[in-house]
């Protein structure tokens, strides 16, 4: 089933034909891609955008479309990962991200209507109240709400005021209008200054690659440095309103829609066991009983080492090649970030961002060994079914009916077509034989 957005349709483009020059290439056509696009050319910067299949095909499609600066409870995290500057820099980013936002709905028609987000914890104070105190040390005026319009006991939860919500594809086809786009371009080969597609050529000064999980596995090693999450959503008909979004770190996530309340939650890595849609439609019999199911859909999220995204150049070896990847579920203000840091790097102009969101920055991290145990483990692990992509073992995934790798976290259909990168190639044929489903 699609996602609550997929009913709006989005303009095609046609795909690229012959030699193309450009001064920025960019590989991917979601958010990520799209703002950086509609960022560069109000620079005066000329670019084209390539996508391999259809704009929004990804995680863009199949977001909650959240627009806040409250990432979880993530600022006593970063404070002290990386001090006090370096928490006040991605906070400030993302404020000025929904800024961003809120001037481009003002030409854009999207839905966009302002809301406070709000992170619940069902008991316990501690770990609000250490949140509390550390976005008290960054100088943000978060708001402790004792009291929630939820219909579960909680011990409260904080908010951030006038936060922001949108339909994402609806923006997504105001930004593309004086954007240029090619669809059906799946970028084959890659060289410095050189893009080789199906039916053409693209020589670019400088490359963006923004496909959700990057396409190069030769450079910047992001294979160990980033696994994949799925997540998943179902909205909800015949409830009263829900005002506000919510948040629960790790539970469910929900807002409102128009008529349609947004009920999130349910994730696991992916590749491995997790809570999935009967999570989720526990969730509803007990405490939406009088709402009814619409629309479920799963999203799939890149998580970088340390809780922030990947964005600048791409790899040491790379000068020409720019990445932004890694958004940890936040990938509506995290885009908007990324185009505005990216321009800056193309304009050789500074960024408060640049260093902190470095992916070059330092990778010693307990998720590192994690990741590095996934692959080893999978590598070696007996199987018939083995990733296109590194060649790890896949898992049977019975509620969606695919494979799903837990290395790097690439899924294929029950045919063997891919459906989430970084694999690019089907499984072969003898391989795709329809296993039998099991709980
Ligand atoms: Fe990398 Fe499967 S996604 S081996």
């Amino acid at each position: 089933m699609e996602s609550i957005w997929q009913n709006t349709e989005l303009p095609h483009f046609p795909p690229l034909w012959g030699d193309i020059h450009t001064d920025v290439l960019i590989i991917g056509g979601g958010m990520a891609g799209l703002c950086c696009a509609h960022t560069l050319q109000q620079a005066g910067v000329s670019c084209v955008v390539a996508e391999g299949g259809r704009l929004a095909g990804g995680t863009t499609g199949n977001t909650t479309a959240k627009i806040t600066a409250q990432h979880g409870l993530c600022y006593d995290k970063l404070l002290r990962r990386f001090g006090t500057e370096g928490a006040q820099t991605y906070l400030q980013a993302n404020l000025s991200a929904i800024s961003e936002f809120a001037s481009l709905a003002e030409e854009i028609d999207c839905d966009f209507t302002r809301a406070d987000h709000t992170v619940y914890a069902r008991s316990g104070m501690q770990l609000l109240e250490t949140e509390l105190a550390a976005l008290e040390k960054l100088g943000y005026s978060a708001v402790f709400r004792e009291k929630l319009p939820l219909p579960f006991p909680t011990a409260g939860g904080i908010c951030f005021p006038d936060q922001a919500q949108f339909h994402p594809l609806k923006f997504l086809a105001g930004l593309t209008a004086d954007l240029t786009i090619y669809e059906n371009t799946p970028v084959l080969q890659l060289e410095p200054h050189l893009a080789i597609t199906e039916k053409g050529k693209i020589h670019f000064s400088r490359a963006i690659v923004a496909t959700h999980f990057p396409l190069l596995n030769k450079h910047g090693l992001y294979f160990l440095k980033l696994y994949q999450q799925r997540s998943y959503a179902v909205s909800l008909e015949g409830l009263p309103p829900l005002d506000g979004m919510y948040l629960e770190e790790n539970g469910l996530s929900l807002r409102q829609s128009g008529s349609a309340l947004i009920l999130g939650g349910g994730g696991h890595r992916t590749g491995k066991r997790g809570g999935g849609y009967p999570a989720l439609e526990a969730a509803v019999q007990r405490y939406f009983p009088d709402g009814t199911i619409t629309n479920r859909w799963a999203a799939q999220d890149c998580m970088t080492l340390d809780g922030l995204p990947y964005v600048g150049q791409y790899s040491k070896h790379t000068p020409w090649l720019y990445v932004a990847t890694g958004f940890q579920k936040w990938g509506m203000t995290n885009s908007m970030v990324a185009a505005q840091l990216l321009t800056a790097l193309v304009l050789d102009k500074p960024h408060p961002c640049k260093d902190l969101l470095s992916p070059r920055r330092p990778m010693l991290r307990p998720q590192l060994a994690v990741n590095g145990w996934e692959s080893a483990v999978n590598l070696l692990a007996p199987g018939l079914h083995r990733c296109t992509h590194m060649g790890c073992r896949l898992n049977w995934n019975p509620q969606e009916h695919s494979w799903d790798c837990p290395c790097h976290g690439s899924r294929f259909s029950r045919s063997g077509q891919v459906l989430n990168n970084p694999a690019v190639k089907p499984l072969p044929a003898f391989r795709r034989r329809e296993p039998r489903d099991k709980k």
